[in-house]
């Protein structure tokens, strides 16, 4: 039988500490032939400028392409914040390339985690957003910067609209049936024709309840009611915005995970954060992210569930335990974390 093929590219400043522990675990579930995969790791964003001059070199697509799924950790840094073409520019390339145009960005507050949310009525919160991830103002044209002058275009095509609608009633049909709009339909035209599309969708679930939320209202609703949410169905800025709030609502954003997905090819997965340079190379990056989003492969990609469920106990055990990194009040280090998570794991295999 193939093996199959798992690209990890660990990116910038924090990027190569949270990949570390996220594959240490992923070796740990695999091993003694659990799971048999073949690892390919390889340069990416300022990483891969400072080896090549390119932050998506040919060969690093080849590899991501050739995959059945792919780790991303986070790129970018004021390294390379002036450079020609930023490590950012990289981290849009591979999602164009790969079509990777729904980006599932989940916002849960497990009873683990409650104690650190800044939420007062300790009430469970479970959505997700979805978020259009290859078009909108990110990359339409025309784009300028001039001295006196600039400009950004946010387009979206029609067809753009209605598969990421698809994705999100589709995802709503295997949770809570419930689809919220988020857009500026009061203002912005690409906003009125994403509500007349989704609204012309919506008809076609009819078991799944469709509403819609200006982004303005939505931002704060997430602070004040996130149990009203299921499914956040929202353009690609918005989408950026509202879910590093969201994630923010569990007790750090460093805990939060992401797959993206096209409808063929090898699915990536990512922490939402971005490369910390203000804590890199302390050793306290909080793996969780990364470690959460390897578990979502494994769930996604690879149809593990039982891997995943001893990887999201284990976590929640330790979160319990209070064994936990600065961004959620602790002092335990990146290392400590991951390792009293991959001890807990192999108690809860040897006690079976
Ligand atoms: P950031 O997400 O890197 O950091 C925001 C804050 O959250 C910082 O205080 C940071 O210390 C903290 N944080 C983030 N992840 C953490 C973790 N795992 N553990 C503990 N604390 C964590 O955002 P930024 O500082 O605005 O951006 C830094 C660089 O990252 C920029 O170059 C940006 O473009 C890039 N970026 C990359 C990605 C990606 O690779 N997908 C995502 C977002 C930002
Ligand atoms: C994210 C990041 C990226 C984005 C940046 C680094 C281009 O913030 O993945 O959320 O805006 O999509
Ligand atoms: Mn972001």
């Amino acid at each position: 039988k193939k093996k199959v093929q798992i690209t990890a590219l660990a990116g910038d400043y924090i990027g190569p500490e949270i990949m570390a522990a996220g594959l240490k675990v992923l070796e740990v579930v695999g091993e003694n032939g659990r799971f048999d995969y073949e690892l390919h790791e390889v340069p990416f964003g300022g990483a891969a400028i400072d080896q090549t001059g390119e932050p998506l070199p040919q060969e690093t697509l080849s590899a991501c392409q050739q995959s059945d799924a792919v780790l991303l950790a986070a790129i970018g840094g004021p390294k390379w914040d002036h450079a020609v073409k930023r490590p950012e520019a990289g981290l849009l390339e591979i999602r164009k390339k790969l079509n990777l145009f729904a980006n599932i960005r989940p916002t849960v507050i497990e009873e683990a985690m409650q104690q650190y949310s800044p939420l007062k009525n300790g009430k469970p919160v479970n959505f997700v957003i979805v978020r259009e991830l290859t078009s909108g103002i990110y990359f339409g044209t025309p784009r300028q910067l001039d001295e006196n002058y600039a400009l950004d275009t946010m387009r979206y095509t029609k067809e753009e609209v209605q598969r990421i609608t698809r994705s999100a009633f589709e995802l709503a049909r295997k949770r809570k049936k419930h689809v919220t709009l988020v857009d500026k339909a009061n203002v912005l035209a690409t906003s009125k024709f994403w509500r007349r599309i989704v609204a012309e969708i919506a008809l076609t679930y009819p078991d799944v309840a469709y509403d819609a939320c200006y982004v303005d209202a939505a931002s704060m609703k997430i602070i004040s009611a996130p149990q009203q949410f299921d499914v956040i169905l929202t353009e690609n800025l918005f989408g950026d915005i509202l879910s590093d709030e969201a994630a923010e609502i569990t007790g750090s954003l460093g805990t939060i995970p992401s797959m993206s997905l096209g409808s063929s090819g090898p699915a990536l997965y990512e922490p939402i954060h971005g490369s910390a340079p203000d804590i890199a190379g302390k050793g306290i990056a909080d793996p969780i992210s990364m470690i959460r989003s390897v578990a979502m492969m494994l769930a996604n990609s690879f149809d593990r569930a039982d891997l995943v469920a001893q990887i999201t106990t284990a976590i929640n055990a330790v979160i319990s335990k209070q064994i936990v990194t600065p961004d959620l009040g602790g002092n335990a280090s990146t290392t400590e974390v991951t390792d009293a998570i991959i001890t807990t794991i192999k108690e809860s295999r040897n006690s079976k």
